[in-house]
């Protein structure tokens, strides 16, 4: 069965709205867990701008499933990465005028720094997983970094079924990726841009391993709570 891990940066995104305690990111994960998360995601970025330093501690500690750290390759975050530990690290490029994250991470071109953080978080015990554009190339340089895990970014093929365009080339480039991904021995998962609408044709992927999908749960929850968001979403995968 494909599994679900939960990115929670917009509860933390609605306290940094007012810069309070409240709604608490580390509450969030558990009521996701409680109704089927098979993971939780967070994004530690170099601004902070939603989830910080406490939150990440917490969630190590409280979060009973797995916890997915997506991160740059900031030295900084490095290290902490290195020190708390979170069960998988999964890379994204970071650039701090995007609202989020445009692009898959560029492997082929910055490869021997990708591949040295593979090395250091994978010596910690950390799985590492590469957010990359399902492209071949990619594939094949994330492979050579010994990544275990890849993650293909479905920014594309969801801003054009949103719009009702032809989304089908870019479910196809997914779907060939996520084929050679395999056949080269990696864990293949995909997220981003994913909603209650798009989401089905690309959980229907064989051998896909993992959506992870934040955003419209989230928005989803402010109107039926974060419970019904999270069980719907896994029904529908
Ligand atoms: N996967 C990765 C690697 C991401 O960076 C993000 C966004 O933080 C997501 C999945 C979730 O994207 P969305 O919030 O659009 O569901």
């Amino acid at each position: 069965m494909v599994k679900l891990g939960v990115n929670i940066d917009h509860v933390a995104t609605i306290r940094e709205a007012r810069k309070t305690f409240e709604p608490d990111p580390v509450q969030a994960a558990v009521l996701c867990e409680k109704a089927g998360a098979d993971g939780i995601v967070c994004h530690l970025r170099k601004d902070r701008r939603h989830i910080n330093d406490d939150d990440l501690n917490e969630l190590k500690k409280s979060v009973t499933t797995r916890l997915n750290m997506e991160m740059s390759t900031d030295e900084e975050i490095v290290r902490i990465a290195c020190r708390v530990k979170p069960h998988q690290a999964t890379l994204v490029p970071e650039n701090r005028q995007e609202v989020t994250t445009e692009g898959g991470l560029d492997v082929a071109g910055n490869f021997d720094r990708i591949k040295e953080v593979v090395g250091r978080l994978s010596s910690e015990g950390i799985d590492v997983s590469l957010f990359i554009d399902p492209e071949k190339e990619q594939v094949e340089s994330s492979v050579k970094t010994r990544a275990k895990i890849v993650e293909f970014h479905t920014g594309r093929y969801a801003e054009k079924f949103n719009a009702k365009g032809a989304y089908q080339k870019e479910l196809e480039a997914i779907e060939a990726m996520v084929k050679f991904g395999i056949e080269e021995g990696l864990l293949v998962s995909a997220g981003h841009g994913l909603n209650y609408f798009n989401t089905k044709p690309v959980a229907g992927i064989k051998d896909i391993y993992e959506l992870n999908i934040g955003h419209s749960i989230i928005s989803k929850s402010v109107f039926t709570g974060i419970t019904n968001a999270v069980k719907q979403m896994k029904e529908l995968i």
